[in-house]
Order: C-alpha cells, then sequence, then structure tokens
C-alpha cells in the first residue's frame, strides 16, 4: 500500500508539472484503465477535468449507470455523457459481418468522440490509460502477432488527429498496479476487478445482425451469468466470463407448447495474458444453475451451450 500512494504522489506531480492550468480531456469506457486514469486526474486537477463517455447502446447491463455515478458522485467530474444509442444501431442495421460491425463502430465511436471533445473549450491533453504491456507489446516487435491483435482491438484509440497531446499515467504500470492503484483512489472493488470488455461491446457477442432485441437477450443473460459467478465465488478465478447470442434458433418445450427460440453460448477462460487461454472447469452444479436461470428467465433464450475451445485455435471473443 505504501508503494501504490507513493507512487499516486509521484504520478500526481508528473501531471501537475505537464499539464499546467490547461483542461484535460479523458474518454471514459467503464472499464479499468480509463476509470483509474480519470480518477487519478480528479483527484490532482479534478476542475481541470472533462470525461467523456460514449454510451454506444452495446454496453452491458449497468454500465452506464455506473460510470455516472461514480464520476459525478464519487469523482466529481465534468462528465459529458454522450446518448449515441441510435447512431450506433442505425449504421449496424443490417450488417452481420463481424469484421464490417467493428469498422463501424470503431469510426462512429471516433466521430461522437470527436464532436464532443470540440465542445469543450481550452482542452489541451488527451489522457488514455496505456499499460506497460501496450507499451512493449507495440514497441519491441511492432510488424509482430501481439502489435496486429492490439491494434484490430483498439477501437478505444484515438487517432493523432484529434491534436490533442497525450499523457498516459499508467505508461509504467501493470495490471496488478493499476487495479490497487485504482482501489487506493477509492474505486468500487467491482470496478477494479471487473473482467475486459471489448470496445465494440456487446456487437460482438452477438452474432450476424445486431438488434436492440438481442442485445436485450444478451444483456439479461450476462447480468445472470455474472451474478452466478460471484454467488459461486468464482468471479475472479475467471478471467472472462461472458454470453454469446448465437445466429441458431432450435426447438424447444414450454409447458405443452413447442417453442423455437435462440440458443446462448457461456463463454469462461481462465487466462494470464489473453495471448492463450483454456476453458473454465466449472463445478457442474454452477453451471447448472447458470443454465436453468438464463432459460427459465430470459424470453429468447431456449438453449444454453458451454464453449470448450482454447485459445488457440479459437479466440476468446466468438464473433
Ligand atoms: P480474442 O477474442 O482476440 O481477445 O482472443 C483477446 C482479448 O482482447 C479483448 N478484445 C478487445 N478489447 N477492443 C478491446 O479493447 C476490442 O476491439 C477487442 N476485441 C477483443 C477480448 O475481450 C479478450 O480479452
Amino acid at each position: 500500500a505504501w508503494r501504490i500512494s507513493s507512487l499516486i504522489e509521484q504520478e500526481k506531480q508528473i501531471i501537475r508539472d505537464k499539464v499546467g492550468n490547461n483542461r484535460v480531456i479523458c474518454g471514459l469506457s467503464g472499464g479499468v484503465d480509463s476509470s483509474v486514469v480519470a480518477a487519478l486526474i480528479a483527484e490532482t486537477i479534478g476542475d481541470q477535468l472533462s470525461c467523456i463517455f460514449v454510451d454506444n447502446g452495446l454496453l452491458r447491463k449497468g454500465e452506464r449507470d455506473q460510470v455516472e455515478k461514480n464520476f459525478t458522485e464519487h469523482f466529481k467530474t465534468d462528465l459529458h455523457v454522450v446518448d449515441a444509442r441510435d447512431r450506433f444501431m442505425n449504421e449496424l442495421a443490417g450488417v452481420d459481418d463481424p469484421q464490417k460491425k467493428r469498422k463501424i463502430i470503431g469510426k462512429v465511436f471516433i466521430d461522437c468522440f470527436r464532436d464532443e471533445a470540440k465542445s469543450i473549450e481550452n482542452a489541451k491533453f488527451l489522457a488514455q490509460g496505456t499499460l506497460y504491456p501496450d507499451v512493449i507489446e507495440s514497441g519491441a516487435n511492432p510488424d509482430g502477432p501481439a502489435a496486429t491483435i492490439k491494434s484490430h482491438h483498439n477501437v478505444g484509440g484515438l487517432p493523432e488527429e484529434l491534436g490533442f497531446e497525450l499523457i498516459e499515467p499508467l505508461r509504467d504500470l501493470f495490471k496488478d498496479e493499476v487495479r490497487r492503484m485504482g482501489l487506493e483512489l477509492g474505486l468500487p472493488e467491482e470496478m477494479v476487478w471487473r473482467h475486459p470488455f471489448p470496445g465494440p461491446g456487446l456487437a460482438v457477442r452477438c452474432l450476424g445482425e445486431v438488434t436492440e432485441e438481442r442485445l436485450s437477450i444478451i444483456r439479461e443473460a450476462d447480468a445472470i451469468l455474472i451474478e452466478e459467478l460471484y454467488a459461486a465465488g468464482l468471479y475472479r478465478d475467471i478471467q472472462q466470463a461472458f454470453v454469446v447470442l448465437l445466429p441458431v434458433q432450435s426447438v424447444g418445450v414450454m409447458g405443452d407448447a413447442r417453442t423455437y427460440e435462440n440458443v446462448a453460448a457461456i463463454r469462461a477462460i481462465e487466462s494470464e495474458d489473453f495471448m492463450t487461454a483454456d476453458w473454465f472447469p466449472f463445478p457442474h452444479d454452477v453451471l447448472q444453475r447458470i443454465s436453468t436461470r438464463i432459460i427459465n428467465s430470459v424470453r429468447g433464450i431456449n438453449r444454453v451451450v458451454y464453449d470448450i475451445s482454447s485459445k488457440p485455435p479459437s479466440t476468446i471473443e466468438w464473433e
């Protein structure tokens, strides 16, 4: 704890020296890294900080509320929530190719971010949650597989043409240090330990066309999965867990009636670095509870399957 608090003091001093009296913009994603950056800057020069959170309609249940609560109540920042749900949905209508979805989402995100950033006067700096592993992965071998994966994942990364000077206070830190820093700064445990979530959000977990209805099915099922992982005390033994909605319908029975509904897949993995991963060996009773609850309470799902694929050759996401 001592090391972390002195690290925080050190970073605060660097921020003060660099920023002076200028304004800083920080993009919030709901994830750990951007939250810690925002919290750190809020504690240092709170009234010079503006945060931008783009609600793309592809978030998990309760995610926007949590960000709003945290960065208006706990840390009092000038928080700009951009409600871009319709814009994203319109652009995604009719698209089912995963790479096209990613491209559209990346582009709309940057447009929304840029528009909102323009409305913030005198902003000179953009704060980003780049970590040490990101720095070495992209620097050591710019053409290596890690770099390729990063650039392809870096939907949240903002282009230089936005014209800001970057500040990256987490550049020398590893993930566990960032988490400890977050806790020390007073971010809620739940946020600090939250599993990673891809920039393109639920769109990459909704196979086939992204519709409001399908998103809401995933959201409900995913919330049940996460609740059950907490209840079983397994959340932190698993590095990432989520629900994927397959573009498949199949026959089921409910009472006397025949149903024809969607298949949900559960993905849960153990991984050190997310470059390789194994599927999590669930106790059967936990899987059973998850499946029963999802099928009984989420309308639109009549079948649940568990993904038992490792990475490689599979990926962690299933898009
Ligand atoms: P894959 O599916 O390639 O995922 O095995 C490896 C890790 O990266 C996350 N991921 C993303 N993170 N933007 C992100 O910030 C993205 O576009 C993105 N796509 C995948 C994925 O959730 C996993 O943790």
